[in-house]
């Protein structure tokens, strides 16, 4: 068993209200200089190891098996891959590595098609790789992108803090959130989305009662989100995904506090598989609808929800549990493990650059650019 709580010295704070040595303690993702460590998520929270990976091969095949999984916490491996990539190749300037090195960023592009992040992280190696052609003397470009992989992770940390700042100035003292799936640092490279914010209202005593639904099939809720949150010390009452209507209804939640995958154009939403559900469930019980990611999950090139490809798994992950069958045999399932809320059942995306408010295509638009295109 190795450590996972990150103790370095210049993780303590810049946002007065939080102690973040308190309140941010695990690291999914370690850079040893050489290698990828990645906090094996399947194991949690029984088991707390670290799996290392010495090629990009080898963090594709760990984001496809959902070793490392959130959203930002994808992009930011797939960086890093990206460093692992280039030093196993021949090319000894980056003119020629643009090319040589495609092939490995591809393989990390398909290992999850739904979140944007994974794209976005390596359209930047990409930028930063190109940047480095004809720049020899100055910089080796294998360096390069090591700064860039290590760039990508910090701007994530920092874009988390300010978000959490932001999401829990909406929530009014003493309220109680629910949320869904796991968006903590788990999901990050620290301090988490949805997970920040609810961190950052607790600290600020905005957040008086956190529930947590369990996020069937994978159980990102009940085996990690809650967990999480008991390393803070930040107390968290699981409920199955099919009590979620029961709770908005019975009054004890005023806000549901989610991640993102994918931010479209228009504001419409992917998200883990049930989020859909919990913002319909939010707006009929007239409680409110917060979607929290960092600017990297925003896709202004994609218009509205319906141009998300949505991942479909292995159909065994429903079909039983915890490795013992509990269906029939012969029994078919379908597994689609994202869904796509429509910009008008939530009342605000609150990104690192600012709040949107009720988002549609115009609002949208006012905070972010068109932006470049992620296709890999
Ligand atoms: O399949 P997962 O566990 O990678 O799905 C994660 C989610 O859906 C999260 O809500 C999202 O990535 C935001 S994480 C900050």
């Amino acid at each position: 068993m190795t450590d996972p709580i990150d103790r370095s010295p210049g993780d303590t704070a810049d946002f007065a209200d939080i102690d973040y040595a308190r309140y941010d303690r695990i690291r999914p993702i370690r850079w040893t200089g050489d290698a990828l460590e990645l906090l094996d998520q399947r194991k949690l929270p029984f088991a707390v190891e670290y799996v290392r990976c010495d090629t990009s091969d080898a963090v594709a095949d760990a984001i496809h098996a959902l070793i490392v999984r959130g959203a930002p916490a994808i992009g930011i491996a797939a960086a890093w891959g990206t460093v692992l990539a280039a030093r196993a190749l021949e090319a000894s300037d980056a003119a020629a590595a643009v090319d040589a090195i495609e092939p490995a960023m591809q393989r990390l592009n398909a290992a999850r098609p739904t979140a944007v992040n994974l794209a976005w992280a390596l359209a930047r190696m990409r930028k930063a790789l190109a940047g480095a052609v004809g720049d020899e003397g100055a910089d080796d470009w294998r360096r390069v992108l090591e700064r860039e992989a290590q760039a990508i992770a910090d701007e994530d940390l920092a874009a988390n803090r300010r978000m959490g700042e932001l999401g829990a100035s909406l929530i009014a003292p003493g309220s109680g959130v629910l949320t869904h799936c796991n968006t903590g640092s788990l999901a990050t490279a620290g301090f988490g989305t949805a997970l920040g914010v609810i961190r950052a209202g607790v600290a600020q005593g905005r957040v008086g009662r956190v529930f947590a639904d369990e996020t069937r099939p994978w159980m990102q809720g009940s085996r990690l989100t809650v967990w999480e949150l008991q390393q803070d010390g930040i107390d968290a009452t699981l409920i199955a995904d099919a009590a979620a209507s029961h709770l908005l209804r019975n009054g004890e939640v005023e806000w549901v506090v989610v991640g993102a995958d994918r931010i479209c154009a228009n504001g419409d939403t992917a998200n883990k598989i049930g989020t859909y559900q919990l913002a319909i469930s939010a707006r009929f019980h007239g409680k409110k609808f917060m979607v929290v990611a960092p600017s990297s999950t925003v896709d202004m090139q994609t218009p509205s929800g319906d141009r998300i490809e949505i991942e479909e798994r292995d159909p065994g992950e429903l079909l039983g549990v915890g490795g013992t069958r509990t269906v029939a045999e012969g029994v078919a399932a379908w597994n689609p493990v994202f869904d796509v809320t429509p910009a008008d059942l939530i009342d605000a995306i609150v990104t690192e650059k600012g709040i949107v408010e009720r988002p549609d295509t115009a609002k949208m638009r006012e905070v972010f650019a068109p932006g470049e295109a992620r296709d890999a």
